[in-house]
Parts: structure tokens; C-alpha cells; sequence
């Protein structure tokens, strides 16, 4: 579900988020793989106030494996540990809590020496829409309970959902928003479906991804629609335009007098992109 996020909407959430903080012992920030950065709330430093946090790069089924695993180094850089995932087959979701538990280990082990027996680790799952929250929470819970209600505002009875025996998770997750400014960010995530074509247009969308897939994944771009030439310059717009009237074709999105109907044609492209036929691809690189 796409939301339109206004500046009391970021509020809200943000505040409800906090509250949520109070209850739990780690944060599992859950991002797309294929656009780490793009996927990520701008403000998340500041809104998890210092809480132990475990990065998620999730859909990584979907992303491309060397990039993800120079954006797993990155986040280590920064100081996080951070872990890839594929939250609809359930691949890497079984480390989740004891990787949770690590990053409480200090806090454990003092308990511990006290005499203490530690209770299972409370956990909160946050991230911008449609990154796959409510599908890695139901993973983890090993059963359907937790319901899709990103609408921001919306508060619901929490529950608390074992995971095993060492980790209580929060039963709704915590929405945030990406960063709206930057418009590549927002192109990124149109690209793959987290905005709607309604907000930014498929033509524009469509000639981002191109312009993108004929620098970097050129190879099984071009197999997919029997292209024949790369751009001889990435940055001339005719030549991307010559590019997706090229795939329009090969997809009979013809209008009459022979015209390419582009908008057709992107709506074709971002379809079979989404859908994975042109393979694994992510759609940004950590400057590392
Ligand atoms: P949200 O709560 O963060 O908003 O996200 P949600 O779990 O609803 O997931 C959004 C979409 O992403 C869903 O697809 C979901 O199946 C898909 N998804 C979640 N995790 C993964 C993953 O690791 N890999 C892949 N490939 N997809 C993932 P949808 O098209 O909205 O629904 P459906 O296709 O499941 O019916």
C-alpha cells in the first residue's frame, strides 16, 4: 500500500515508533536490498535514540548477490551488524534472534553475573512500506497474524508473538518514510513498485530503470528484449529513448502510423523488471 506522507504523518509515526521503544530491547530495521539507502528513513538515528539495532537487507533473493554483500560490509563499517534475507522464502530468518541476542550480549551477561536469568529479547520491526514487514514477521511467527495496516495513525492492541523461545517480537511493526527529497531516491523506489506509478509517471520511471540497466546490467537486458547496441552515452536521453522504443516494439506496443506507444512499453518493462525476468539487479552501490 503506498502512502501519501505528510509532515503530520511523519510526527505521528515517529512518535508512535518511540513509544514503541520503551517496551523493546532491540530495533530490527528491515531494508530492501536491492536500495539499502534509498529504503532507509532519513531520520532513523535520530528516532531510535541509541537502541540496539539489527540490519535486514531483505528481498535479497531479488537483489544482486556481490552489490548486497558490499552493502552488508558497508553497514559493518558503520557499525552495525547487518544480515541478508529473503523474509517470503524464510531464507536467513532463523538467525534473526540469536543475532538479536548478540547485540545485547553485555547487557546479558551482566544479568548473568547477578544472578539474573534473562527473559527472551524484545524486538520491534521498522521500515518504509512494502519493504516486507509484515512478511518477515509472519515468518518469524511461523503463522499468519500479523495484518497489513500501513496507514499511518492507525493503532491497534499490541501483542507480543514468540519467536522460539528467545525472542518477543511486537505484533505491529513500526512505518517509517524514505527520504521524499532526493528524486533519485524516489525513482529507485519506483522502480520497484514501493511508489506507484500514479505518483511519479511509468515513462519517467521506465526511462530511469533503462537509462540504469543499460549501464549496469546491460547483458541480460539486452537478451531479454534482443537489443542490439548499449548507449554510446549513458547521459544522452535520446538514446535511452531510443532504448525503451526499442523494447516497445519488441513488445508489439506499437500505436498507429507505427509509433512507439511508450507508455505502454514502460508499464511492460517495469512489469517483467518487478517481476524478476531480467534477473537480479540492485539499483545502488555503497561508496566503500
Ligand atoms: P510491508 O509490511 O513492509 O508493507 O511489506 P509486505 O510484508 O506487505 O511485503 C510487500 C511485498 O513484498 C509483498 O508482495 C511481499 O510478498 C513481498 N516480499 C516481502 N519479502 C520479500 C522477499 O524477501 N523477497 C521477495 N521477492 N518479495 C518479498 P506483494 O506483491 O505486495 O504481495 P504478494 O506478491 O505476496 O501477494
Amino acid at each position: 500500500m503506498t502512502i501519501q506522507w505528510f509532515p503530520g504523518h511523519m510526527t505521528r509515526a515517529r512518535r508512535q515508533i518511540q513509544e514503541k521503544l520503551k517496551l523493546i530491547d532491540v530495533v530490527i530495521e528491515l531494508l530492501d536490498a536491492r536500495l539499502p539507502l534509498s529504503s532507509r528513513n532519513p531520520m532513523i538515528d535520530e528516532i531510535l535514540q541509541g537502541k540496539p539495532r539489527l540490519i535486514v537487507l531483505n528481498k535479497a533473493d531479488l537483489a544482486d548477490p556481490a552489490v548486497t554483500r558490499q552493502w552488508i560490509a558497508f553497514f559493518k563499517q558503520e557499525g552495525h551488524t547487518a544480515v541478508e534475507a529473503d523474509a517470503s522464502s524464510g531464507r536467513g530468518i532463523k538467525e534473526i534472534p540469536q543475532l538479536a541476542k548478540e547485540l545485547l550480549k553485555d547487557k546479558i551477561e551482566k544479568q548473568l553475573a547477578k544472578g539474573i536469568n534473562p527473559r527472551a529479547v524484545r524486538a520491534l520491526i521498522v521500515g518504509i512500506p512494502n519493504v516486507g514487514k509484515s512478511t518477515l514477521i509472519n515468518r518469524l511467527a511461523g503463522k499468519s497474524i500479523a495484518a497489513t495496516g500501513d496507514r499511518p495513525g492507525v493503532t491497534k492492541g499490541q501483542q507480543w508473538i514468540k519467536v522460539g523461545t528467545e525472542m518477543e517480537l511486537l505484533d505491529t511493526p513500526g512505518i517509517l518514510w524514505p527520504k521524499f527529497e532526493d528524486q533519485n531516491v524516489g525513482y529507485r523506489l519506483a522502480v520497484t513498485g514501493a511508489i506507484r506509478e500514479e505518483i511519479l509517471n511509468a515513462e519517467d520511471i521506465a526511462f530511469f530503470a533503462v537509462k540504469y540497466l543499460a549501464r549496469y546490467y546491460w547483458e541480460p537486458f539486452k537478451d531479454r528484449f534482443e537489443l542490439e547496441q548499449p548507449p554510446g552515452d549513458f547521459e544522452d536521453p535520446d538514446e535511452i529513448v531510443a532504448i525503451m522504443e526499442a523494447v516497445g516494439r519488441k513488445r508489439g506496443c506499437l500505436q498507429s502510423g507505427g509509433r512507439v506507444d511508450l507508455e505502454k512499453a514502460s508499464k511492460i518493462l517495469l512489469r517483467e523488471l518487478r517481476a524478476g525476468k531480467m534477473g537480479r539487479y540492485s539499483l545502488e552501490e555503497p561508496n566503500v
